[in-house]
């Protein structure tokens, strides 16, 4: 059978940090934002099962875009993670492709993610910048910080991405200097 993606449940919880903990390799860092994130401001969590075994995790969470006329609610696609041994078989695609389907449901606006272009950028995400968004943190590279327009996006809908707490208080915005 091939890969499913469905939504996580309670019984994932050990398999999505093991995920997490070894694509990033991060001693559990990622996978602490993840779970903080579930109990918090998260409205679609995903996995995707490779044979008998969870493989990978997609999550969106709410942000909120800080526009001239109010706050718009946004989605934030983070974490993404596929395990090592799984990666390149199309699962991440396949997650984010699911996590965008989940999105245009819910009827949100924009979702948005910092990450690499050579990936997202095949999968409907573009550059935020471009669009005239304002990055949450100068942290973030130019090119990482990308968006995908849904269909209820306005063209008043413009202004500053602001991160949700639990990405602050997992100091997991941007890229931190190793100097
Ligand atoms: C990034 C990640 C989620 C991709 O998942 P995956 O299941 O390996 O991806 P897929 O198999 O769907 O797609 C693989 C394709 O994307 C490309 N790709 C994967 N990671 C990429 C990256 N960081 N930049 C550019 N391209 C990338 C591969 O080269 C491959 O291209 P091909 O189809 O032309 O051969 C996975 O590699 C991962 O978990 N990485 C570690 C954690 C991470 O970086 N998460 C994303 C944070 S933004």
């Amino acid at each position: 059978m091939g890969p499913i993606v469905r939504p996580q449940v309670l019984a994932d919880t050990d398999a999505v940090r093991a995920i997490l903990t070894d694509a990033f390799a991060d001693e559990g860092h990622v996978a602490t934002l993840a779970e903080a994130l579930l109990d918090g401001p998260s409205r679609v969590a995903l996995v995707a099962e490779a044979g008998d075994e969870v493989a990978g995790h997609v999550q969106l969470s709410r942000s909120w875009l800080d526009a001239p006329r109010r706050l718009v609610d946004v989605l934030v696609l983070s974490p993404l993670g596929v395990a090592p041994r799984h990666q390149g078989t199309g699962l991440g695609a396949q997650l984010v492709r699911a996590a965008l389907k989940a999105a245009a449901t819910m009827k949100t606006p924009l979702v948005f993610l910092e990450g690499d272009p050579g990936f997202y950028g095949r999968l409907g995400f573009e550059r935020a910048d471009k669009l005239g968004f304002t990055s949450p943190s100068v942290r973030i590279p130019e090119a990482a910080f990308q968006v995908a327009p849904m269909a209820g996006w306005k063209r008043w809908m413009t202004g500053a991405l602001v991160y949700s707490d639990v990405f602050w208080t997992h100091d997991a915005v941007g890229l931190r200097s190793t100097d």
